[in-house]
């Protein structure tokens, strides 16, 4: 029987010209992107090259990404990077029930340190309120995540508005993207958010590398000390193999999202279950602010 793979929640396959972008790193660009001599300098650029194709993917200056090993990490890298580095100010971070272990799990961590955590209820869509997120801050509140859409469900959250909210405030706003990136528009500016979370593996580049963008001012303790790599955030000789998979699969992402149809085709999908199913078929989620919205 031939199977069909549907779970590009979980994880997508790699793209072809992904592979092939790739394939060079595996054979002659050997070389230490750090160092100065023949050998590192072009793998040097190609790491540049594939900051700038994931920069350009959501609109933000390469100098403002980081790379890392994943969602996870750089989740990681913007909960418990920022709180280290800025827990002088206040000691309160507000996030939601419905993030993904890899938010959940830093934040308890981060309370068994001396955080206090707000974790935000979902109406019945699966959406964050505003009403709600108000009525959390605090005068010690730091930052504020919220997915920008929910690895279940695919309820889009309303991040503009709580940039919005955030900015009012004076919050840091980090947004976990990873379910998002690749495939909705994701610009940084018109989201407001200063720190947002890529999963390569979502969108068609290999596992075990992803990224943060972290907005110019926004101060973070590294997770890893050591070398000056990332910008002295994360040390540690850069996998320059799997940041050009990256690369080229944002550069793709770029050119398609939005024009492959999958709105209709998800439409049409869930009109052939009611059709077959009637009553017995439910949508959980929010039936017009989910992924895909193209
Ligand atoms: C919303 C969300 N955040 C973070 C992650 C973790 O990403 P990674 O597997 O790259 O560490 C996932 C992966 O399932 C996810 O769906």
């Amino acid at each position: 029987m031939e199977k069909i793979y549907l779970d590009y929640n979980a994880s997508t396959p790699m793209a072809p010209e992904v592979v092939e972008a790739m394939k060079p790193l595996l054979d002659d660009f050997y070389g230490n992107p750090s160092a100065l001599h023949w050998a590192g300098r072009p793998v040097k650029e190609l790491l540049h090259s594939a900051r700038k194709q994931v920069a350009e993917l959501i609109g933000c200056s390469p100098r403002e990404i980081i790379f890392t090993s994943g969602g996870s990490e750089a989740n990681n890298l913007a909960l418990k990077g920022f709180y280290f580095k800025n827990r002088h100010k206040g000691n309160h971070i507000i996030t939601s029930k419905i993030e993904h272990p890899a938010i959940i799990n830093p934040c308890k961590f981060l309370e068994q340190i001396g955080a206090k955590v707000t974790y935000v209820d979902v109406d019945r869509t699966g959406k964050v309120t505003l009403e709600e997120i108000e009525k959390a801050i605090t005068k010690g509140t730091i930052l504020i995540s919220i997915m920008h859409s929910n690895n279940e469900t695919g309820t889009l959250q309303p991040i503009q508005a709580i940039g919005d909210i955030a900015k009012e405030h004076g919050i840091a706003f980090h947004t976990d993207a990873s379910q998002s990136v690749g495939k909705v528009l994701v610009n940084v500016d018109d989201l407001k958010v200063d720190m947002l979370t890529i999963a390569g593996h979502k969108l068609y580049a290999p596992k075990g590398i992803g990224a943060l963008f972290m907005r110019e001012g926004i101060q973070l303790e590294p997770l890893i000390h050591g070398a000056g790599h990332e910008f002295g955030l994360r040390a540690g000789t850069e996998n320059t193999l799997l940041a050009v998979g990256l690369g080229m699969a944002c550069q793709i992402a770029k050119q398609e999202v939005g024009t492959l149809g999958l709105k209709e085709l998800t439409d049409y999908f869930w009109q052939q279950l009611q059709d077959a199913f009637g009553d017995q078929v439910v949508l959980n989620g929010h039936p017009e602010e989910r992924l895909p919205k193209e």
